[in-house]
């Protein structure tokens, strides 16, 4: 079985292939920053579960279409078609919407929603000529409400709602699976850089619940993906906001309202 995690050097997408080194994958971690991802590559050298020639690391930014179908094209050639893709690469810079330089916006939905579909595109046509494969698409609970201070990043996650859903009308009877999931905070390099930004009344909301650790998250992920799991939620309040968000968020919205006025 040959996996292909993107955002596979740091955070969920590591322990994502931590675990599929332990089933005795063949893996393909694909990231920017050379140094991280061989700092993943030695990580899971070490755990003795995978073998060198099994384990491949591709840099590529996946916000750059042409960038990242060389790079899976070149993984495939090495270590077999893609049997799995997760699609974990993402990026958040929180600030007030009028406050973030539109590079800054666009940088966002470039890497969490366009960089999904372009490895995306990257495997799909080839599990789909074969008959079989599955895609997870990492979103985030913040795909479910509209957080302060996080336009471009609910809007690049939520959306990425929509193209899951749409691929998985495509792919229906093809062989190809489509799941998506939407973790909670989750401790990793991406929130402690993300913590340092949020607003407070972000934190109002989303800081109640105490953070999963990565490996939690990326069991209950590789869980869903043998399960066949379309929509995985976190936790009570992300599972209530997937299941009954257009209930809940009217009220949430009248009570901040009330609070701020
Ligand atoms: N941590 C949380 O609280 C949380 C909550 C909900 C959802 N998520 C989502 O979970 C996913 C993983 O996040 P994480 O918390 O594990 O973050 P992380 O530890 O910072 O890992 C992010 C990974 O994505 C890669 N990446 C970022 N931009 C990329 C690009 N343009 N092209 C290729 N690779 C890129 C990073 O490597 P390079 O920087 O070297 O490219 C790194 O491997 C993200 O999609 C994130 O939005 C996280």
């Amino acid at each position: 079985m040959h996996v292909i995690v993107t955002g596979g050097s740091s955070g969920i997408g590591l322990e994502v292939a931590r675990l599929y080194a332990g089933r005795g994958a063949r893996l393909t971690l694909v990231a920017r920053d050379p140094v991280k991802l061989e700092n993943a590559r030695r990580e899971l050298l070490c755990s003795g579960h995978i073998q060198d020639t099994d384990l491949h690391v591709a840099m590529a930014d996946v916000g750059r279409d042409s960038d990242i179908s060389a790079a899976i094209a070149d993984a495939e050639a090495r270590l077999g078609p893609c049997d799995l893709l997760v699609a974990s690469a993402g990026i958040v810079e929180p600030g007030p919407f009028e406050t973030i330089p539109s590079e800054g916006f666009d940088r966002q939905v470039t890497t969490n929603l366009l960089g999904t579909a372009n490895a995306v595109r990257a495997v799909y046509a080839g599990m789909k000529a074969r008959g079989r494969g599955r895609i997870m698409i990492v979103s985030s609970g913040a795909a479910l409400i509209g957080l302060h201070g996080y336009t471009a990043y609910c809007a690049s996650k939520s959306a990425l709602t929509g193209f899951a859903e749409a691929l998985a009308f495509e792919a229906a009877g093809s062989g190809v699976g489509i799941s998506i999931c939407f973790p909670p905070d989750t401790f990793t390099a991406q929130l402690e850089r993300e913590l340092a930004k949020r607003s407070p009344q972000a934190q109002a909301l989303m800081g109640k619940a105490p953070p999963w650790t990565a490996p939690a998250v990326a069991r209950r992920i590789v869980g869903a993906i043998d399960r066949g799991t379309p929509k995985l939620y976190f936790g009570f309040s992300i599972t209530a906001l997937g299941l009954f968000g257009s209930l809940i968020k009217p009220v949430l919205m009248w009570w901040y309202t009330r609070k701020r006025s």
